[in-house]
C-alpha cells in the first residue's frame, strides 16, 4: 500500500485523496480466552507493533475502553468484587456504536484507557485511534449488541476451555489487575461464569471464525494473517459495510 499520508483533514483519515474506511473485524471469547493475545499475534506477525500509531495499517481496540462510569455506590461494590463486569448493562452500548460508526465513516476517534485496578476509566489518558485498513474491536461481548454485531466485516471467535480460561485469569488478574486469589475466585463464580454462559457463549454462532485453542492455534492465527495481508495488499479488497446504515462505498484500493 503507498503510505503517503496526508494529515487528519477535519478529523477525517485523508490517504492519496480518499477518506480511508475500514475493514473492521470483531474478536470475541470468553475471559481468558487469549483474544488479547491472539490481536496482538496478528499485529506482531504483520510487523505493526514497532510502527508509529498514526502509521499503522492494522489497530487494535479493546472493548474494556467502553466499560461506563459507575456510580459512587457501584463503585464501592465494584471495589469488593461484587459488581458484574461481565454484563451487557456494565458497557456504554451506544458510546460504543458512535465510536465505531465513526471509524467506518473514516473518522479519527479518541478513546479512554480503562485501569483494572480502580475499576474506571481513564478519562485524560485518550489513545488516538486512526481509522487505518483494518481495526480490531476484541472483547467477551462484541458480537452480544444486534447494533454493533452488524458492523463487523468479519467475526472471530476465540473459543478455548473453561478450564484453561480459569487456570489463566486467575495469576493474570493477580499479577496485572490488582486482585487477590479470593476475590478472584468469588468474581467468577457469582458473575464471570454465569454471565459467559448467558450472554457470551451463545455469541459463538454469530462467528465466522472459531478459533479453537485461542493463541496456541498458530495455523488459525497464520490464515487470518493471510487474509489481512490480502485486505492490505494494494488493490486487496477493501471495507464493504454489512447491514450497516452508513455511508461507506466497497471499492477496491488501486
Ligand atoms: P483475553 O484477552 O481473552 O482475556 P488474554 O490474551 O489476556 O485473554 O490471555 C489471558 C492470560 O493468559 C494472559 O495472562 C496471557 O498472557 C495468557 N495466555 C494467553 N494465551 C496463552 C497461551 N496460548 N499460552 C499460555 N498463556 C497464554
Ligand atoms: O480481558 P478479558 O476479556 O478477561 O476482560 C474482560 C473481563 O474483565 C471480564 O470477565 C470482567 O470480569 C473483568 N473485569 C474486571 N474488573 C473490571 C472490569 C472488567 O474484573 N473493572
Ligand atoms: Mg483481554
Amino acid at each position: 500500500m503507498d503510505s503517503t499520508n496526508i494529515p487528519s483533514l477535519n478529523n477525517l483519515k485523508i490517504e492519496n485523496g480518499e477518506i480511508k474506511t475500514p475493514f473492521l473485524i470483531g474478536v470475541a471469547g470468553g475471559t481468558a480466552s487469549g483474544k488479547s493475545t491472539v490481536c496482538k499475534r496478528i499485529m506482531e506477525q504483520l510487523g505493526q507493533t514497532e510502527m508509529d500509531q498514526e502509521q499503522r495499517q492494522v489497530v487494535c481496540i479493546s472493548q474494556d475502553s467502553f466499560y461506563r462510569d459507575l456510580t459512587a455506590a457501584e463503585e464501592a461494590k465494584a471495589k469488593k468484587g461484587l459488581f458484574n463486569f461481565d454484563h451487557p448493562d456494565a458497557f456504554n452500548e451506544e458510546l460504543m456504536y458512535n465510536t465505531l460508526t465513526m471509524l467506518l465513516k473514516g473518522k479519527i476517534v479518541e478513546i479512554p484507557t480503562y485501569d483494572y485496578r480502580t475499576n474506571s476509566l481513564i478519562h485524560d489518558k485518550k489513545q488516538t485511534i486512526y481509522p487505518a485498513d483494518v481495526v480490531l474491536f476484541e472483547g467477551i461481548l462484541v458480537f452480544y449488541f444486534p447494533q454493533i454485531r452488524d458492523l463487523f466485516h468479519m467475526k472471530l471467535f476465540v473459543d478455548t476451555d473453561s478450564d484453561t480460561r480459569l487456570a489463566r485469569r486467575v495469576p493474570r488478574d493477580i499479577k496485572e489487575r490488582g486482585r487477590d486469589l479470593d476475590q478472584v475466585l468469588n468474581q467468577y463464580m457469582t458473575f464471570v461464569k454465569p454471565a459467559f454462559e448467558e450472554f457470551c457463549s451463545p455469541t459463538k454462532k454469530f462467528a465466522d471464525v472459531i478459533i479453537p485453542r485461542g493463541a496456541d492455534n498458530t495455523v488459525a492465527i497464520d490464515l487470518i494473517v493471510h487474509h489481512i495481508g490480502e485486505i492490505l495488499r494494494p488493490g486487496g479488497l477493501s471495507a464493504t459495510p454489512i447491514n450497516a446504515n452508513i455511508n461507506v462505498t466497497g471499492k477496491r484500493r488501486d
